[in-house]
């Protein structure tokens, strides 16, 4: 009796004296994919909720996928939050995620719940945002070019050099890109498309929304990346406009997955359920650095975040090319067709 009192004591005093992290519930990985400036403050709020210790690298959609599927044996990561739909979808169908059914799913958009269906559960939509592109106004003056409006006009002669894009192998925007006019096009006028318009770009980056921080600094005048990543760059004062395509366009479900043998399988859980809430879903427009639309359904959805609801948006199948084998087969086509392509 006396030795459980003193044990009691012992422990409360322990609790009282050590900080949240020291009563840590271990650690956990998470693989980024949104943008730096968003992680950081995502991973801070919930080492602050938790005590859990949260060890994060960022990079591109299609980067994770590929490093995802190579750990695969002996995995190290726990949770892959961030980064265009499809290539979760893919890690889904090939059993390189966990299955989990998140209490929260009721908060959620219906969009988000079509994706965590779609993959049985081993993904789950966490935001949306339509692709697009921006331009520098006063370069586009300088150069006395018309103003671009569609896809289209990307392709022609007088734009040469001034298009940015990224590598759609790296980059989910890229691949959404390319899935985007596939869908709009039907696929020979797309790779015809894409292999015109290579004539005009300037460098395909490895990130998506690299392109937008390049027109924001006029490094390039027209960046393709997701409207949402231009409106950080306008916000912060940048001189460029931002171009719904006049053909309409494709958009994201950004998305979120368990790993498959998540060493920390119950800390993945709990930053899934966290990163579902609306307080979570908060911190990206609280920070000023994300203006996607949110899935909960009662976060705040940003005041400059585009209105999906006046955007042209095509009925984008997610089931079809986040399928492996389209997404496999679309990539190798635009590596022997498109990168290849003469200048
Ligand atoms: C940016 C966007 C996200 C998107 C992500 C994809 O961070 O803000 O909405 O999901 O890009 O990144 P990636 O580098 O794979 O194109």
């Amino acid at each position: 009796m006396k030795t459980t009192k003193w044990m009691w004591a012992a422990a409360t005093a322990t609790m009282l004296a050590a900080p949240m992290s020291a009563l840590a519930q271990g650690e956990l990985v998470v693989y980024c994919t949104v943008q730096e400036e968003w992680c950081r403050p995502m991973v801070a709020a919930f080492e602050k909720a938790t005590g859990i210790k949260v060890l994060m690298t960022r990079k591109s959609s299609g980067e994770f996928y590929a490093q995802i599927k190579a750990e695969a044996a002996n995995p190290k990561g726990d949770i892959w939050w961030g980064g265009t739909g499809d290539p979760h979808l893919q890690a889904a169908e090939e059993g390189l995620t966990d299955p989990y059914v998140s209490p929260r799913l009721s908060e959620l958009q219906d969009w988000a719940v079509r994706q965590a269906r779609a993959a049985q559960f081993r993904t789950v939509g966490i935001y949306a945002g339509a692709l697009g592109y921006s331009y520098n106004e006063p370069e586009l003056k300088k150069r006395k070019l018309p103003e671009p409006k569609c896809w289209s006009d990307l392709a022609k002669p007088i734009y040469k050099d001034e298009v940015q894009v990224a590598n759609p192998n790296s980059s989910g925007t890229s691949y959404t890109m390319l899935a985007t006019m596939v869908q709009i096009m039907g696929e020979d006028k797309a790779f015809d498309f894409l292999k015109a318009m290579h004539k005009n770009v300037n460098q395909y980056t490895k990130s998506g929304a690299a392109p937008a921080r390049a027109a924001a600094t006029g490094e390039t005048l027209v960046g393709i990346t997701f409207q949402h990543d231009a409106v950080v760059q306008a916000v912060n004062g940048a001189p460029v406009k931002i171009v719904s395509p006049c053909e309409g366009t494709g958009y994201e479900i950004g998305s979120m997955s368990i790993i498959k043998g998540a060493k920390n399988l119950e800390n993945a859980r709990k930053w899934y359920d966290w990163a579902l809430s609306a307080e979570a879903q908060a911190i990206g427009s609280q920070a000023k650095v994300s203006y996607q639309v949110p899935s909960n359904k009662a976060a705040p959805v940003p005041a400059q975040a585009p209105k999906l609801s006046q955007i042209k948006l095509i009925p984008y199948d997610f089931v079809k090319y986040g399928s492996s084998a389209e997404r496999k087969r679309l990539l190798s086509k635009w590596d022997a067709e498109v990168s290849t392509a003469p200048k």
